[in-house]
């Protein structure tokens, strides 16, 4: 009998339930026990925040938003502080979570989170929890794996954003800017773009000159079209510029947003034409995965299971095109996963003349 603990960490995002029944289900049609730590790694601690997930508990997970276990993206546990910068978790409390992951009496971890996550499942596993990583994260940045969980459905609630821009911007004449997450990379914002129709997509990997937006919008108007969609990355930075925050710094991390009301404010100054923005925040996040995630999902808790089964500890399952791998957790954290500048989606927006603002 092996009893397997699940965990969330970091931002909520579509999936996560599916991917705790998943887990869950696949543990209890081996006859093991499974143990869901609540609000994050600190659920580990004393006194231990947990429940029992048992198999008759898991209807209604597949398509429900947020985590039923909570979740924590700060404090003890927490090991990013920036694009890649690890922080090392205190011994004391890598310490504390061993003493709870022995007190439980579990085999195995299973960590679902992004780059912050599963560094810190890095950790435990290096100070002697066996983990198994699942990677989860609406900005599509983990390493090594082609696709994250939660990713295809904030490109799906970006696009319909873009979808429905589409009819103001054209009804007013008006440049409709839009502003996604995705951190430090650009995967929402060109695929949403892309999928979209936009004109103009701006992401961090490539530093815009809004000469080039402005050419655009002119190249545009002396077509006959009188409106412009644009995307922008919150993470998308003006030549020789740094990327726009808003409000404080927690822990190191800095919170991205600002760049879509500049991106507005600029245009409409050189254009003369009116130009508004939305920004989409946590609407990305929130609601009920696509059918691409719940199937991504499911497939991820079963591999996950399976590798606890065969004792192969300290991987992340990687969706690898038509299959799913185990890849070394540091493999998927050591750098992000930047959109690739030659990369099929930058050609494929480029040959259809969508300017990416450089
Ligand atoms: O990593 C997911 C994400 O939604 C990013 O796209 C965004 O920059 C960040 O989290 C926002 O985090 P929070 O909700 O903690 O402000």
């Amino acid at each position: 009998m092996k009893r397997i603990a699940i965990v969330t960490g970091g931002g909520d995002c579509p999936g996560l339930n599916a991917t705790i029944r998943s887990v869950a289900k696949a543990t209890a049609k081996r006859g093991w026990e499974c143990v869901g730590i609540q609000g994050g790694y600190g659920g580990l601690l004393e006194p231990q925040n947990y429940r029992m997930l048992n198999y008759r508990d898991l209807g209604n997970l597949l398509t429900k938003g947020g985590t039923i276990l909570g979740t924590a993206s700060h404090g003890t546990f927490s090991s990013r502080t920036g694009a890649g910068h690890t922080r090392r978790v205190s011994d004391a409390a890598l310490a504390d979570a061993k003493r709870g992951f022995d007190a439980l009496k579990l085999t195995a971890l299973v960590c679902i989170g992004g780059d912050g996550t599963l560094t810190t499942a890095q950790q435990l596993y290096e100070y002697g929890i066996p983990v198994v990583g699942i990677p989860k994260t609406i900005d599509n940045d983990l390493d090594c794996t082609d696709f994250t969980f939660g990713f295809d459905s904030a490109v799906a609630c970006a696009t319909d954003a873009v979808d429905r821009l589409h009819t103001t911007a054209e009804s007013h004449n008006r440049v409709m800017v839009l502003e996604v997450m995705g951190r430090y990379t650009g995967w929402i914002a060109l695929y949403a773009g892309v999928a979209g129709g936009a004109d103009v997509i701006l992401i961090p990997e490539i530093p815009f000159t809004y000469a080039s937006v402005q050419a655009k919008i002119r190249e545009r108007e002396s077509n006959g079209k009188h409106f412009t969609l644009v995307v922008v990355a919150e993470g998308a930075c003006e030549t020789g510029h740094d990327m726009t925050s808003v409000g404080e710094r927690q822990e190191g991390e800095v919170r991205l947003g600002g760049i879509g009301v500049r991106v507005a404010a600029e245009v409409e100054r050189l254009t003369g034409k009116e130009a508004r923005t939305v920004v989409l925040g946590h609407l990305q996040r929130g609601g009920i995965p696509t059918a691409f995630d719940r199937a991504l999902c499911t497939i991820f808790g079963v591999a996950a299971v399976d590798l606890i089964a065969a004792e192969d500890f300290g991987k992340m399952v990687a969706f690898a095109g038509t299959s799913v791998e185990p890849v070394p957790i540091p493999c998927a954290v050591e750098r992000l996963k930047r959109v690739p500048l030659d990369g099929m989606l930058v050609r494929t927006a480029r040959a259809l003349g969508i300017s990416v603002g450089d």
